[in-house]
């Protein structure tokens, strides 16, 4: 499936922000996996590489890590500030052509929304993982979206959002990896769920009208709304978001983590 957000500058922006916000937690679940020195690690749907980055950082010059998109130009990016023992890989996480048993850490985040199939997803960094080695994917759920006080704006681009990336596979993917973690025959399965939210002067203040307006080609396409309508609940919604009286919750995000057997 074509991932539905936009490739652009706003959107690459829009990750980098987002990957700062998750960072801390990203380092959580490595410190719960136990990543350090001289591991190897395939990061899938790495984007423009932040978490590839925090794993290089983690495994150190004896290990080596490995960033795969689909995505040349989040790609090139990642490329431009790759640090040592890293490599980028054009590739479909679904079907990366890399030899099985390969990795003690594969891991994937907001990718299995856009792989649109968790457990071939999934079965994917199995066969990537050697044997008693590591596989964790993060995944967003966005039911949880909501700001204080809420506003008409707010609801309708939570709707437009829902819609977007039901369309794109998300759906409920990140209530069921655990399940689907434990069906694959992983060992240790773990689950950290957390909420990211957000005061209107922190870089996560607009991430669901910038994610909006990331899916607005496949909004339109659908016909779910005109331009101008977009456009002018985008503006009224960025305001209300911009006042120093409002909260947000943006997502809960799920890390699930086990051990291929
Ligand atoms: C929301 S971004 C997340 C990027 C990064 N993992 C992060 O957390 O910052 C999803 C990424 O998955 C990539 N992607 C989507 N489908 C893919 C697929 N089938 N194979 C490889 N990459 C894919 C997109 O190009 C994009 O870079």
């Amino acid at each position: 499936m074509a991932y539905q957000l936009a490739t652009d500058a706003p959107e690459m922006t829009r990750l980098a922000t987002q990957a700062s916000a998750l960072a801390p937690d990203a380092a959580i679940l490595f410190d719960r996996i136990g990543v350090g020195p001289g591991w190897s690690c395939l990061d899938l749907g790495c984007g423009l590489g932040e978490v590839t980055r925090l794993l290089a950082k983690r495994v150190g010059p004896a290990g080596r890590v490995c960033g795969l998109d689909l995505e040349p130009r989040f790609l090139r990016h990642a490329e431009a500030m790759a640090p040592p023992a890293t490599s980028y890989l054009q590739a479909d996480a679904l079907r990366s052509g890399l030899p099985a048993d390969s990795f003690d850490l594969v891991h994937g985040r907001l990718l299995t929304g856009a792989a649109s199939s968790p457990e071939a997803l999934l079965a994917e960094a199995l066969r990537l993982a050697r044997p008693g080695g590591h596989v964790a994917l993060q995944e967003s759920d966005p039911g949880f979206t909501a700001c204080y006080p809420g506003h008409p704006a707010h609801m309708r681009l939570k709707a437009l959002l829902g819609r977007g990336l039901n369309e794109s596979g998300h759906g409920a993917f990140a209530r069921r990896l655990f399940g689907i973690f434990r069906d694959a025959g992983l060992r240790e399965v773990g689950f950290r769920p957390f909420v990211v939210g957000c005061q209107a002067d922190e870089p996560m203040a607009h991430w669901l009208p910038d994610t909006v307006q990331s899916l607005r080609g496949t909004i339109l396409r659908a016909g779910w709304t005109t331009a101008e309508a977009l456009d002018a609940t985008l503006a009224e919604c960025r305001a209300h978001l911009a006042d120093p009286g409002t909260t947000q919750i943006l997502y809960v995000m799920v890390q699930v983590w086990g051990r291929k057997p």
